[in-house]
């Protein structure tokens, strides 16, 4: 079963609640929530208070609090993600002195571990941890923004994490993030991945939330 993460940047934050809400209705899985440092990458977004904000949210609907942590030194950070209610904390790679001891902690703190990578970081810098984590993310645009335009390069690495991860029989979820929309989720799903981070293309456009999240799972169908 293919999951999809609504990310929540492109939600209208003055009503997230609603917002997010209609994208669980509509048959979202997860709530992904990028937390930016201004640092690692050169945008600001949220911390703690919204993932705790969104938690009941989470107990209602049993949609998982996906949190993807853009920041520098991600590891000072861990226990208030988690006291906050995130399901899932992933790491960026290049933020991650001790990459193996961070995925411990996670998971020590109750979390699920995810780590990821930019486009231009090497899948060989995930290999020693694959075993350990929970789940792997695939960037597919320049981590900062929502909106961008997927990466076309990005399909033949998810088919090569598919290739690692099978070769350990690891049953990680494969995650991929950044522009994906109705027209390249098909070809997403193909090479491996089993959850879709979809922020434009579930709360932006003209169309409502429904009918997005709709257009997604059909594409996927
Ligand atoms: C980008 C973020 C993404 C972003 C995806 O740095 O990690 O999760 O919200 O947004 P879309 O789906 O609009 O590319
Ligand atoms: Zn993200």
């Amino acid at each position: 079963m293919i999951k999809i993460a609504s990310s929540i940047l492109a939600a209208n934050f003055a009503r997230l609640e609603s917002h997010a809400r209609e994208a669980i209705s509509a048959g979202a899985d997860w709530l992904h929530i990028d937390v930016m440092d201004g640092h690692f990458v050169p945008n600001i977004t949220i911390g703690p208070l919204i993932v705790e904000a969104l938690r009941p949210l989470r107990e209602e609907t049993g949609a998982l609090l996906d949190v993807h942590l853009m920041i520098e030194e991600p590891d000072r950070f861990l226990g208030d993600f988690v006291n906050a209610g995130a399901d899932i904390i992933t790491v960026q790679v290049e933020a991650c002195v001790h990459l193996h001891r961070t995925v411990q902690r996670i998971k020590e703190l109750g979390a699920k571990a995810g780590v990821t990578l930019i486009p231009a970081t090497s899948l060989t810098t995930l290999e020693e941890v694959l075993p350990d984590v929970d789940l792997a993310l695939i960037m597919s645009v320049n981590p900062g923004f929502g909106g961008q335009s997927y990466i076309p390069a990005s399909t033949e690495k998810i088919k090569r994490l598919r290739a690692m991860l099978d070769s350990i029989h690891s049953k990680a979820w494969l995650e991929v993030d950044g522009g994906i929309n109705a027209s390249n989720a098909a070809e997403v799903v193909q090479a491996g991945a089993t959850v879709l981070v979809a922020g434009s293309a579930v709360f932006g456009g003209n169309k409502s939330v429904g009918e997005n999240v709709k257009a997604l799972q059909s594409a996927i169908a």
